[in-house]
């Protein structure tokens, strides 16, 4: 895949030893649940590379002095429904304070296309920079639809991470997007007949949730 300005592929051993145990099939719902939320911290550490800061002054025990401080009411999560919602604490443990709006998709199995069922964002998420989360990043089609619904919202700042991306959703969300910033810890090889990442870890979602 050609190198882009707004996509970062994290690729850090940290995050790949992380990646490989939610990888395996045999990996339990809770451990699996516990690892998508520390790679999302982890994502979320270089996300907050660039956000809008604020200067504060702190008293210490010996003098004041001036210190740089993300702005109060600068960023907002949203999870695309389900599976993003495994990133959401993940992120919310790092920085507490941000406002969670929430958006439903789910992919029609024979189509791959998205359907929205739900949205609901913080009041003034126009002005916030906002980190939309989903572990997988697949055709791209529920990630453009996402961002597209934000814009409409007249969110100007997003950013968007996923944990495994496939190249064509990648490409696709890009030349879609090319104003958005796309995090993806781990660039994988292709997508199969059926729209799945390979090698991938399966259905985020179910595997989040127990739910096959
Ligand atoms: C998965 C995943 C993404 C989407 C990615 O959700 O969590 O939202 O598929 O695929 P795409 O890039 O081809 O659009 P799914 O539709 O399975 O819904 P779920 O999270 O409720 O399981
Ligand atoms: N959604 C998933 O949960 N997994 C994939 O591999 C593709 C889309």
């Amino acid at each position: 895949m050609k190198e882009y300005k707004n996509v970062h592929i994290l690729d850090h051993p940290l995050i790949r030893h992380k990646v490989a145990i939610i990888r395996d099939k045999d990996t339990s719902t809770k451990q699996f649940r516990e690892v998508i939320s520390e790679i999302a911290t982890l994502m979320a550490f270089e996300a907050f590379k660039e956000v809008p800061t604020q200067k504060i002054m702190v008293e210490t025990p010996l003098e004041t002095v001036e210190q740089t401080v993300v702005k109060e009411n600068s960023i907002a999560v949203v999870p695309i429904l389900r599976a993003g919602l495994g990133m959401v604490d993940g992120i919310l443990t790092l920085f507490p304070a941000a406002k969670v709006g929430h958006i439903g998709m789910y992919r029609n199995e024979e189509t791959l296309e998205p359907q929205e069922y739900y949205c609901k964002l913080p009041v003034g998420i126009e002005d916030k920079v906002v980190m939309l989360v989903d572990p997988m990043l697949a055709t791209g089609g529920s990630a453009c639809d996402a961002i597209t619904l934000l814009k409409k919202r007249g969110c100007k700042r997003i950013k968007f991470l996923a944990i495994i991306g496939a190249p064509e959703g990648v490409e696709k969300v890009h030349s879609e997007h090319p104003d958005v910033e796309i995090y993806v810890s781990t660039l994988d090889r292709c997508l199969n007949e059926n729209g799945y990442i390979l090698p991938g870890l399966g259905d985020a979602g179910d595997r989040i949730f127990g739910t096959k």
